[in-house]
């Protein structure tokens, strides 16, 4: 789905409308070029589930996380490798302990600085900067398997 944004308010409510679809256990993948929105999606994400404290770009701790209370959601795990040179700077981070459980919502900013396949996402959000912003959401969850069709 495609969604145009004007202003900051506006990004954080098409955050707020994706929340409504999560239960916990989802990694999400925000790409974009640089000041394209995607730290403001995941504040969007992130005050939508109840955190109201200061949501900023992880850049020098590469991950912040943000506690909360939900029926199912418990944590969110802010990621961000924009400054990962060496793959090698990611196993130390232990972020498989936490990465896909059921309590947390994972968001990784610049994802595509992690080797592909080390971690799995189960929605992407595309950002692009401009007038409008675009944010462009895809879930990768498998297509729940309906009832067979009947030709
Ligand atoms: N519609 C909009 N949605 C989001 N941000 C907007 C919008 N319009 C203007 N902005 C501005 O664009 C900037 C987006 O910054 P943000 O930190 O969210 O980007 P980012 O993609 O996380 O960048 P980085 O790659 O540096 O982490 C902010 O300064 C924000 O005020
Ligand atoms: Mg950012």
């Amino acid at each position: 789905m495609r969604y145009e944004s004007h202003n900051e308010e506006e990004t954080k409510k098409i955050a707020a409308d994706f929340v409504r679809d999560l239960q916990g256990g989802e990694v999400v993948f925000l790409s974009g070029e640089l000041g394209s929105g995607k730290t403001t999606f995941v504040r969007g994400i992130a005050e939508a589930l109840g955190f109201h404290e200061p949501v900023r770009s992880p850049s020098f701790t590469i991950v912040n996380r943000y506690p909360v209370e939900n029926v199912n959601i418990k944590q969110i795990l802010h990621v961000d490798f924009y400054r990962i040179d060496d793959a090698s700077e990611i196993p130390p981070l232990a972020l498989e302990e936490e990465i896909g459980q059921p309590d947390t919502v994972t968001c990784i900013e610049w994802p595509e600085k992690a080797p592909s396949g080390m971690f799995v996402a189960t929605h992407q959000i595309i950002c692009h900067g401009g007038d409008p912003y675009v944010f462009t959401i895809t879930s990768l969850l498998p297509q729940r398997e309906g009832f067979p069709r009947l030709l």
